[in-house]
């Protein structure tokens, strides 16, 4: 039997609670958002594509910096919190599983895909279409689970992926991917990228105080999240 995620929007059920933990959270106000949104650049002016884009949280500070956003998810419930926290955005209910046939070819300046690929379970078909809805001189970021966390979690073998489940502070029970890094460069270079910068982040200083103690660890250990910047490979 093939081992998949599938696609249960798993983020349905607690997408306002995850609303309210990100919005101002250590995790991901404070150490994934930053990196993520440096590692775009600029946006004034340019059109993103918000893959897998959860409550919108992303999307308001892109529009905040001037771009326009299409966003994407497939937890409906995400999408309707999209929409109310950024009237100016074009959301839609979409899974990554099936193709964007609803984009054409070339028509956005930057991908920003941000801690979602641990759920697809055909990666390289997913970022394919990314690749093709990217105009050739812009950029896809994508941040996921640094590998390491997630090996000492879990142990067992780093370099074959699996899936897991795990049941997060709040209750909420996710089943995702583990992957090697090396995997999610070898899907990128797949796909037809070529991975530009690779960031390991380190919290803001000026978040300390919302968990002192994850806080420090975060600024030792790699156990939280990694960006990585990757443009279009003009060569295919
Ligand atoms: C950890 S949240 C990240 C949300 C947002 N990118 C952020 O960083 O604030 C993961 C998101 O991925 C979405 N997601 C998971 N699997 C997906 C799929 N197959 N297609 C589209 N969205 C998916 C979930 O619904 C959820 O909103």
């Amino acid at each position: 039997m093939v081992e998949v995620v599938g696609s249960d929007p798993q983020y349905d059920r607690f997408a306002d609670e995850f609303a309210e933990h990100a919005r101002d959270g250590l995790y991901n106000a404070h150490y994934d958002r930053p990196a993520c949104l440096d590692l775009l650049g600029p946006v004034a002016g340019r059109r993103v594509l918000d893959v897998a884009c959860g409550p919108g949280l992303y999307a308001e500070e892109l529009v905040r910096r001037g771009a326009s956003v299409i966003g994407l998810d497939h937890s409906p419930r995400m999408v309707e919190l999209s929409r109310q926290r950024v009237p100016a955005g074009e959301f839609r209910v979409h899974d990554l599983a099936d193709p964007l046939d609803w984009l054409p070819d070339a028509s956005v300046d930057l991908v920003l895909f941000a801690l979602a690929v641990e759920y697809v379970d055909d990666r390289v078909a997913a970022l394919r279409e990314l690749r093709r809805v990217l105009r050739p001189d812009g950029a896809l970021v994508l941040s996921r689970l640094h590998p390491t966390g997630d090996w000492l979690r879990h142990g067992g073998n780093y370099f074959e992926p699996r899936i897991v489940e795990e049941v997060w502070s709040r209750g909420w029970r996710v089943r995702f991917w583990l992957m090697p890094l090396e995997r999610t460069c070898e899907e990128l270079h797949e796909a037809g990228f070529l991975v530009e910068r690779l960031r390991e982040p380190r919290p803001a200083a000026e978040a300390a105080h919302l968990d002192p103690t994850a806080h420090a660890r975060l600024l030792r250990e790699p156990v939280g999240f990694l960006a990585i910047r990757a443009v279009p490979d003009p060569r295919r």
